[in-house]
């Protein structure tokens, strides 16, 4: 069996979705993350057009061991001295250059001939040759470009010293049968093509980006782009855990293996949703909330007497937690940390006593606690231990007769409580308020919404809101019993992200 190379972008392509920037920290958790899952190649970011990714794949660079650190660059010479910076602290460093290739982005964007690209492209990967063995060269919007022109220009940078050559399916235009074929048609007409690692990236326009993905590998590329959740620019790449499980699935099939814990798939899935603030649709294959749930009495039937009959895939191969109600107001301390050990956390003594308070207080107000709530209750945790501005107090009146108030105490910076009160048009929108009186920072709020993590009127309630300053995104995230506190958390949670940008620049 071929093995393929499974190349993560979530932290360069995947951050490209509008409203998803991450900061340096949850960076560096989700590339723990992908780490433990097994990728081969994470790519860490795209360090030349912020200071902060800049230093964002440096720590990257610096931490993460075991996977490829890769980081994309323009294909200009300084770009790629620039990126070999972020990167070279990497025990396995590699530059990804990319360049237009097709004659639409040529004549329209670039003002470019095909010769000038070929010299650029070619300059570049010499220039990252200097630095790494490690090389990549994306032929950007392949799909769309002359067949004759890709051919030409992928033998030309391998000649230089690519060692990978990316096929993207850049607008996600391609169908199936004709990208396999273009895959087909590198293979045989690439005369070194053999000294490359043929590798493809497909976006997801017309929904085909995974079986685009599954099409180029059953014609012969080894190494497949993606990210998790299929998160990304427009409608997003290919989602890495379908390609995954479609291969470990459809053994039968493709022949390929990869070497990816798919018992990390959910876990990373949850992580990255729950940083990025992109929640996964519940019909989502392989990780969302009712990939294996049955709910057609006919369905349930056949599940009863034998799993096979309606389900492909073991939930517990992605690492789906099970269901059940598991914890209640007499679990102590043991119980709750073996089951956080079950559910895959392993948090330091502080955390761990924080999130076992935070546990009991949430069994005062909820008898029973599942799997889904202990995750929501340790996000919330971690989410505010390095916040400059805690919520203290919260109290709010409204109805259809009064006018909505709300009351609050915050705990500041250097620890001092600050309070103060404001009307509002409703009780978030006074919430909101009172906190901008006390923390005095100019933003707009640009999305906001709540849902609850399990059914149940006393469910956790949890709160995205994105707020926008000076052109940045940030987003908050809060969870609580009471939505109009987990309203207020998520508020403060994205002030504080906004607030630590400032600090830096
Ligand atoms: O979609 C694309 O073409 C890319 C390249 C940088 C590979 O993201
Ligand atoms: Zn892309």
């Amino acid at each position: 069996m071929d093995k393929v190379t499974i190349f993560d972008t979530t932290l360069r392509d995947g951050e490209q979705a509008a409203g998803g920037t991450l900061n340096i920290q949850e960076k560096l958790e989700i590339a723990r993350q992908l780490e433990t899952l097994g990728v081969d190649i994470i790519e860490a970011g795209f360090p030349v057009t912020s200071p902060g990714d800049f230093e964002a794949v440096k720590r990257i660079a610096q931490e993460i061991r075991t996977p490829v650190i890769c980081v994309l660059t323009h294909a200009n010479l300084a770009a790629v001295d620039q990126s070999w910076e972020a990167v070279k602290g990497a025990k396995q460093p590699c530059i990804h250059i990319v360049l237009s290739s097709s004659d639409t982005h040529l004549f329209y964007q670039l003002r470019k001939s095909r010769d000038e690209i070929l010299e650029m492209s070619c300059s570049t990967v010499a220039r990252a040759k200097k630095y790494v063995n490690n090389v990549e060269f994306s032929a950007m919007d392949a799909s769309r470009t002359d067949p004759e022109y890709i051919y030409q220009l992928l033998k030309a940078v391998i000649d230089t010293g690519a060692t990978t050559v990316n096929i993207p399916d850049t607008v996600g235009y391609a169908m199936p049968d004709e990208f396999g074929q273009l895959i087909e048609g590198v293979f045989k007409n690439v005369p070194n093509i053999d000294q490359a690692m043929v590798s493809v990236h497909c976006h997801n326009d017309l929904g085909l980006a995974v079986a685009n993905s599954l099409e180029a590998l059953k014609r012969g590329a080894r190494q497949v782009e993606g990210t998790i959740n299929g998160i990304g620019e427009r409608a997003g790449n290919a989602s890495l855990e379908e390609i995954i499980m479609a291969i470990q699935t459809r053994q039968d099939f493709y022949n390929l293996t990869t070497s990816i814990d798919t018992k990390q798939i959910y876990k990373t899935s949850r992580l990255v949703s729950e940083l990025t603030g992109f929640p996964v649709q519940p019909n989502k294959a392989i990780v969302g909330a009712n990939a294996f749930r049955h709910s057609s009495g006919l369905h349930q039937d056949g599940v009863i007497k034998m799993r096979g009959t309606f389900e492909i895939m073991d939930p517990k191969s992605i690492g789906m937690p099970a269901s059940s109600l598991v914890l209640g107001k007499t679990s102590g301390r043991h119980g709750f940390r073996e089951h956080l050990a079950e559910l895959g956390y392993s948090l330091s003594e502080a955390d761990f006593d924080r999130a076992f308070t935070a546990f009991k207080e949430l069994a005062d107000k909820k008898p029973e606690i599942t799997d889904r709530d202990i995750e929501s209750l340790v996000a919330e945790e971690k989410r505010t231990v390095s916040q400059v501005y805690h919520l203290d107090r919260l109290q709010v009146t409204c109805g259809d007769r009064g006018i909505p108030t709300a009351a609050i105490r915050l705990i500041g910076p250097e620890g001092q409580i600050l309070a103060d009160a404001s009307l509002g048009t409703g009780p978030v929108d006074a919430v909101y308020k009172a906190i901008n009186r006390l923390v005095g920072v100019s933003n707009t709020l640009t999305e906001f919404s709540v849902k609850s993590v399990t059914e149940g009127i006393d469910a956790i309630g949890e709160v995205l809101i994105r707020i926008e300053s000076e052109g940045i995104t940030y987003t908050g995230r809060g969870a609580d019993t009471d939505i109009i506190v987990a309203s207020a958390k998520a508020y403060i949670n994205a002030l504080n992200r906004l607030l630590a940008d400032n600090q830096k620049s």
